[in-house]
């Protein structure tokens, strides 16, 4: 039994007046269910606060992005031992607009995965097709070549501390969301990946599906047998849509 994670990946938006109204929403209402997890994940200058305001509730705290460097003369940079010193136990890697806009290569975001590992926190390592790359017919190529660059320096068995998240590009704030039959294609060829190289590893890995999705979709895309929680950006911003998705997990669960 996988369980479901709910995550919120608040990408560049907050404010300390906004995150302390939304996390108190959350944790309120937040559904008791022990087979689903909630995370937020917070831009970097908010993630000791955001810390402060979960202390005691059942709600995990993420950052959106890491250095793959250990420590020193990195300017700008955040280190993963940071992250964990401050509270995180989830670290996003390898998200699309990082790697589109920030140029992560599928090796830089394998190096920030590996650097997530080494220092005790779980990585969710982010895959995705842009909408040319489906039309072209190229959806499982891509992933492929970006599941394999964590495969190669890392191994099956890093995936039994690791969460994917499969986010089509084109269903990234478009309300565009992939269906329920088009996501569980993409997440059990994830999964059948995984399976050519270790089948408890691939049975027990946490497969998220990412891209417009709402409280009016969850329950279709977390029905799915290969589909173990979202991870959610614009609805994740206000308490009511970020926990009607959480409830949506919790019926099933
Ligand atoms: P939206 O939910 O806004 O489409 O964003 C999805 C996403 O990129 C989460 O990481």
């Amino acid at each position: 039994m996988r369980g479901y994670l709910v995550a919120g990946n608040w990408k560049m938006n907050g404010s300390t007046a906004a995150n302390d109204a939304l996390v108190a929403g959350i944790i309120a209402n937040a559904p008791p269910s022990e087979s689903v997890e909630l995370l937020v994940c917070p831009p970097f200058p908010y993630l000791s606060a955001v810390a402060e305001k979960l202390a005691g509730s059942r709600v995990a705290l993420g950052s959106q992005n890491v250095s793959q460097f250990q420590s020193g003369a990195y300017t700008g940079e955040t280190a993963a031992s940071m992250l964990r010193d401050v509270g995180c136990k989830y670290v996003i890697v390898g998200h699309s607009e990082r790697r589109a806009m920030m140029g992560e290569t599928s090796e830089i975001v394998a190096a920030k995965f590996q650097a997530v590992l080494d220092t005790g926190l779980v990585p969710i390592l982010c895959v995705g097709e842009t909408l040319a790359d489906r039309e072209a017919g190229e959806t499982e190529a891509v992933i492929d070549e970006q599941l394999g660059a964590v495969l190669n320096l890392s191994g099956v068995d890093s995936f039994v501390n690791a969460v994917i998240a499969y986010e089509p590009v084109w269903a990234i704030g478009t309300g565009m969301t992939a269906s329920p039959e088009q996501a569980q294609d993409v997440h059990r060829h994830i999964r059948a990946a995984l399976e050519a190289r270790s089948e408890s590893v691939a049975e027990g890995v946490k497969i998220l599906y990412g891209g417009s999705v709402k409280g009016d979709n969850a329950a279709g895309l977390f029905s799915k047998p290969d589909i173990d929680g979202g991870l959610i950006g614009g609805a994740s911003l206000k308490s009511a849509d970020f926990l009607a998705i959480a409830e949506a997990a919790a019926t099933l669960g």
